[in-house]
């Protein structure tokens, strides 16, 4: 018997396309997993070279030096450069507890209710595979986090989306004005239905869910026995007094929420890759032995260095500074947009603001790349903005479902998680957009 590179070698068969040979698996064909993202078309490499990225969620500044110190710290001691236990580092794991012990309102047990994970996302992805069963339904609030949509089919769930409805009022508007039809959401619950995302401060429009919706989310939770994965990874950037609640402390709610954090959020440090999970034993505890599977454990002196920064956050005055120091970031960012007499989202947590995109109109012949053709009326504003403001931003359509891109179309995101004078820059580029205004 000969291989196909044996004919090809001695010249007896046609050449052979080789490139396919071996088929991927047919779980790759759902949840967009191969469409081109959104954030390799708005990618540095495509963009003028001196654009500035208000695109992608990460900071342009490095996490505080203390923190920096103490991973230097685990990567020159021996024990903190191997595997950790896959439930992550005790240290961490009683950072952990000690951090959001009070805030749940219990005493959290570090061996069975608190999970490390590398970044949210694995720990995410790791809930999913530990209770989704083939067909099994999941509801997601749109916009959503792009995701937890391939995270969920891979794992044989099906996505449900339920949206965020923007004000229509005129004029200036916040997060909190982005409302759930409890309606809406109710219709969405089917015998198939296993869990619930809530994502609060949602990523990207900015709102804090109030206390009133996540009891209503609650209710159908508990009404027709679903799991709730309540991400909060942006809990530390809450602004102007907004009350950040946790729906896993609302009656009866801890047995059934899992609570999904992240240290790169927390610590400017979203390369990291260290998140963790808070919820019950019956939760946890399946999803030990996913995660385990996935990683085995998250990497070790980032871990201890993520310790560090919890155990002493508080004390620092920390969270407090930075969430002065991202108000302020946020306000020279809307300020901007005042200026320029936009519509925007003033976000009341993340670090996202959502602006108002139908007014900007530009030439019919403009050149725009085959990526964005076919796609949302945002990816075409987006592009112009980038190209002719030199300001990247990220189409809010992405964050929706086909049937819901109309909603999502009317917005691009800019991220300002970026230091003031970027911020500052970027302002002044885009007053420039003035001239294309209708
Ligand atoms: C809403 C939301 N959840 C989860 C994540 C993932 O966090 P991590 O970087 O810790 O995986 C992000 C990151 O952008 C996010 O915006």
């Amino acid at each position: 018997m000969s291989t196909v590179a044996e004919k090809h070698t001695n010249g007896t068969s046609p050449q052979k396309d080789r490139s396919k040979l071996i088929p991927f698996s047919s779980r790759l064909k759902e949840g967009r997993a191969l469409a081109q993202d959104v954030w390799s078309i708005f990618n540095a490499a495509n963009l003028p070279s001196d654009c500035i990225n208000l695109g992608q969620g990460y900071m342009n500044f490095a996490p505080p030096e203390w923190v920096k110190h103490a991973a230097e710290e685990a990567l020159n001691s021996v024990a903190t450069n191997h595997y950790s236990h896959p439930k992550g580092r005790i240290r961490l794991r009683e950072a952990i507890k000690n951090h959001y012990g009070p805030e749940f309102g219990r005493e959290l047990d570090v061996e069975s209710e608190i999970l490390v994970t590398s970044g949210a996302n694995e720990g995410q992805y790791s809930v999913f595979v530990a209770f989704l069963e083939q067909g099994d339904e999941v509801i997601m609030f749109e916009p959503f986090f792009d995701q937890y949509l391939p995270s969920v089919t891979f794992n044989g769930g099906i996505p449900v989306y339920v949206p965020l409805h923007p004000p229509k009022h005129d004029g200036k508007h916040s997060s909190s004005e982005w409302t759930i039809d409890f309606d809406e959401l109710r219709r969405a619950v089917t015998p198939r239905t296993k869990m619930i995302i809530v994502n609060t401060p949602q990523n990207p429009v900015g709102k804090v869910f109030t206390r009133h919706e996540l009891e209503q989310i609650a209710a159908i939770a508990e009404e027709h026995n679903l799991l709730v994965m309540s991400d909060e990874v942006y809990d530390s950037l809450v602004f102007d007094d907004n009350e950040h609640v946790r729906i896993a402390t609302l009656p009866g709610m801890w047995d059934r929420t899992v609570t999904v954090g992240s240290a790169g959020k927390m610590f400017a440090a979203t390369g990291w890759r260290v998140g963790w999970l808070i919820g019950p034993a019956s939760i946890i505890q399946p999803t030990l032995a996913a995660t385990t599977r996935i990683v085995f454990c998250s990497n070790s002196p980032l871990q201890e260095a993520s310790a560090v920064g919890l155990e002493q956050a508080k004390k620092r005055g920390f969270l407090e500074q930075q969430r002065k120091e991202y108000t302020e970031r946020r306000n020279i960012l809307t300020a901007g947009f005042d200026k320029l007499g936009m519509k925007y989202t003033n976000p009341q947590g993340s670090y996202f603001v959502l602006l108002d995109i139908s007014s900007v109109k530009w030439p019919e012949d403009y050149p725009f790349p085959k990526s964005v053709e076919g796609r949302g009326r945002d990816f075409k504003a987006c592009w112009f903005i980038a190209m002719e403001v030199g300001v990247s931003s990220i189409p809010v359509s992405e964050f929706y479902c086909e049937e819901h891109t109309s909603i999502g179309e009317n917005y691009a995101r800019f991220a300002f998680c970026k230091d003031v004078d970027t911020l500052k820059q970027a302002v002044e580029r885009l007053q420039n957009l003035k001239k294309f205004l209708a």
